[in-house]
C-alpha cells in the first residue's frame, strides 16, 4: 500500500475539528468530517502540516472496512493485523488500541475481545508480544509497533498499523494510550493543578527529567513544575515576578529569581527549559527561538497560551521552528490544555541544526 495515498484519520475533541482542518492545510471541513471528533483525510497531509496539535490521536494510512457484524468485522480486522506482521519482521513488542466516539461503547469492547482471541488462536506468537496497556507502560519501547482499530460509525471501521513507533518519522503525531487519552493523577500536595499539564507532557510525549539534572522553570508561581521537577530529582531555578509557594521557596534544590522570564539569559547552558508564561505566541515564539537556536538547553517544555481561536495559524511557524532546532519534537494540545499547547523536544547541536534545514518530519 501506498502510505502517503491512503486515507489518514485524525481524532480530536469535537469542538476543535475547524481548527485541526485548518491546521492540516484544509479550507471547508464537510467532506472531511466522518462523524463528531473524527477527521479523514484522503491521502497524508503536507509533512510540514504535522504534527497536528489538536489532534488528539493520529491514525496514519488507514484502511477501511465495512463492520456489519462484529464477529466477520473482527475476522476480517485479526487476517490483516496477521498479514502486516508477516510481510515484516515480526515486531518484539506491539500495542493495540481499539478506539470509537465512546471507548467504552459495548461495540469498542466486542471488537477489542474478538480481535485478541482470534489473534491468541491463529498467531499465539504474536499474541505473546501484545504490550500490556496500562499507565505504567506509558513509554513505546525500541521497535514497539502500534496498531489502532478505530469504529469510526457504528458499521465502519478503520486499521492503522505504524511499524517501529520510535524509529517512524510519523512518531510526533502518535499518542501512546488509546485515543490519546491519560487520566492524570490527582496530587493534593502540589500548589496547582497545572504540575498535571507537565506530567502529561511526559508520559504522552516520553520524556523524563533525571535526578540531578539543571532546569530553569520560566514563569514558574505558584510551583507547580518546579514541584514536578523537584520530585524527580532536579536542581531548578525558578523565575518568576511572584514568589512560588513558601514550602518550595525553601527546598535547598530550589533557587527563586524575581525577573522578567523574557530577559533571562542562562551563564551556561541547562538540561531543561520549562515554561508556562502567559504570553502572546508570537512572544513565547521568539524565546524559544531565543533558547533552542542559542544551544542553552538540551530539552524543553514550553506552552503557548491562545486567546479564543485567533492566532492558531501561527502553529506552521511553531513546527518550522521546532523542525530547525529540535529532534525529536512534539506539539499537541493534551488532555489538561485548555486554549494551549505544549512543545516538548530535545535540542539538535547548531551542526545537527544546519543540517536540520531541509528536514521533513
Ligand atoms: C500559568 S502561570 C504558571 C503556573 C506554573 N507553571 C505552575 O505550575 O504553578 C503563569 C506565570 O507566568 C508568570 N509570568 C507572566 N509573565 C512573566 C514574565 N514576563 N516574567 C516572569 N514571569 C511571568 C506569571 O506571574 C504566572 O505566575
Amino acid at each position: 500500500m501506498d502510505e502517503d495515498a491512503a486515507p489518514w484519520l485524525f481524532l480530536c475533541d469535537p469542538q476543535f475539528e475547524p481548527a485541526l482542518l485548518n491546521e492540516l492545510g484544509i479550507d471547508g471541513g464537510a467532506p472531511y468530517t466522518l462523524s463528531p471528533g473524527w477527521i479523514q483525510l484522503p491521502h497524508a497531509p503536507e509533512r510540514q502540516c504535522l504534527p497536528a496539535a489538536f489532534a488528539r490521536q493520529t491514525l496514519p494510512a488507514a484502511l477501511e472496512f465495512p463492520i456489519e457484524s462484529v464477529k466477520r468485522g473482527s475476522k476480517e480486522l485479526a487476517e490483516n493485523i496477521i498479514a502486516f506482521f508477516r510481510k515484516r519482521a515480526e515486531p518484539e513488542r506491539w500495542r493495540l488500541h481499539v478506539i470509537g466516539p465512546d471507548l467504552a461503547s459495548s461495540r469498542v469492547q466486542l471488537i477489542e475481545e474478538h480481535v485478541r482471541r482470534l489473534l491468541k488462536e491463529r498467531r499465539r506468537l504474536l499474541f505473546r508480544t501484545l504490550s500490556a496497556d496500562t499507565a505504567e507502560n506509558a513509554y513505546f519501547e525500541g521497535g514497539e509497533a502500534l496498531v489502532q482499530i478505530a469504529l469510526v460509525h457504528a458499521n465502519k471501521v478503520a486499521l492503522s498499523i505504524v511499524p517501529d513507533v520510535l524509529n517512524n518519522p510519523v512518531r510526533p503525531c502518535l499518542s501512546p494510550f488509546a485515543a490519546g487519552s491519560i487520566a492524570i493523577p490527582e496530587d493534593r500536595a502540589a500548589p496547582s493543578r497545572a504540575y498535571r499539564k507537565l506530567l502529561e507532557a511526559q508520559l504522552q510525549f516520553g520524556f523524563e527529567i533525571q535526578p540531578g539534572q539543571s532546569c530553569v522553570d520560566l514563569g514558574a508561581s505558584p510551583g507547580g513544575w518546579s514541584y514536578v521537577a523537584l520530585r524527580q530529582g532536579a536542581r531548578v531555578l525558578a523565575i518568576d515576578r511572584s514568589e512560588l509557594r513558601a514550602d518550595l521557596m525553601a527546598h535547598p534544590a530550589l533557587e527563586f529569581l524575581s525577573a522578567d522570564a523574557f530577559r533571562y539569559v542562562p551563564p551556561e547552558p541547562v538540561d531543561w527549559l520549562l515554561s508556562d508564561v502567559v504570553a502572546f505566541p508570537e512572544r513565547i515564539r521568539e524565546l524559544t527561538e531565543r533558547w533552542l537556536s542559542g544551544g542553552w538547553c538540551r530539552y524543553f517544555c514550553v506552552t503557548v497560551k491562545f486567546r479564543g481561536d485567533q492566532n492558531y495559524s501561527q502553529l506552521i511557524e511553531f513546527k518550522g521552528l521546532l523542525r530547525k532546532y529540535a529532534a525529536p519534537f512534539f506539539l499537541r494540545r493534551l488532555g489538561e490544555n485548555k486554549n494551549e499547547v505544549t512543545m516538548m523536544g530535545a535540542c539538535l547541536t547548531p551542526d545537527q541544526s544546519l543540517r536540520a534545514v531541509n528536514h521533513t518530519l
